[in-house]
């Protein structure tokens, strides 16, 4: 396949960015969108030229770093992570317009790569739980039932990429804080700071920037794992509940 890619490149975080278009040949439909990028920076190197900057790691769906807006889409056009995307969803010919995550709370460090530590802080604000200390307790002695294991499971799944974000026209982190709220709060081992961890993270979302909800639903509809927008019904019960307590 040969390619025009238009891609967005920003020296420092400070620099101002533009799109630039390159061109890309002897693209496999086999390869994954990040290999056909380091494809283009293999051209890049040869020519003498500053290579792309992106973010990457397990290359296997499961860290969470890749991180593209590609045709205007979080992650491209397949449910899946941009390094579980393959060249074969783009025909030859195409152009294919690269962008980062587009949120004030993520902002761009160079090029594609954005700074996605207030998730961190996020996760920080509240995200423990009470446990004795001393060797691993016996699995069966504490009850949880299957239907709660099975959802905690399942929302555990997110990854924290952050598509949530960067296809919410508000810049909100719901989904992505639902995901943690509904994980914990549904386990029995979560249950001691059920109500503190979700007023602490909540605030710590809103102190970074992250817009509110006004269910729209494109979060869920991006994101790579799937997480349901009945996440986020659980954090605002989980919220109300906290507030009649008096946090
Ligand atoms: S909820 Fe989905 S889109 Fe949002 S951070 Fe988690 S895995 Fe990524
Ligand atoms: S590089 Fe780890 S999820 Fe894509």
């Amino acid at each position: 396949m040969n390619l025009t890619l238009k891609i967005w490149r920003q020296k420092d975080a400070t620099s101002a960015g533009a799109i630039k278009t390159y061109q890309v040949s002897d693209i496999s439909p086999d390869m994954s969108f990040l290999e056909m990028l380091d494809t283009l920076n293999e051209q890049l190197n040869e020519a003498g030229e500053d290579p792309v900057a992106f973010d990457s790691d397990c290359r296997e769906g499961i860290c969470g770093t890749c991180s593209l807006m590609i045709n205007g889409q979080a992650h491209g056009p397949e449910v899946t992570t941009t390094c579980q995307l393959h060249m074969r969803s783009f025909k030859d010919g195409d152009t294919i317009t690269v962008e980062p995550w587009r949120a004030e709370p993520f902002p761009i460090l160079k090029d594609l790569v954005v700074d996605r530590s207030a998730f961190d802080r996020i996760i920080q604000s509240g995200g423990f739980i009470s446990a004795n200390t001393g060797s691993a307790p016996e699995a069966n002695s504490v009850p949880a039932p299957r239907d709660k294991a099975m959802r905690a499971f399942n929302v555990a799944t997110c990854i924290g990429c952050g598509a949530c974000v960067a296809a919410c026209p508000n810049g909100s982190a719901s989904l992505f804080l639902g995901a943690k709220i509904t994980h914990l709060g549904e386990l029995p081992q979560g249950q001691p700071e059920r109500w503190t961890r979700v007023v602490d993270m909540v605030g710590q979302h809103d102190h970074e920037g992250f817009g509110g909800c006004t269910n729209i639903g494109e979060c869920t509809a991006a994101c790579p794992k799937e997480i349901p927008l009945d996440v986020i019904s659980q954090l605002n019960k989980d919220l109300r509940t906290a507030m009649k307590h008096g946090l």
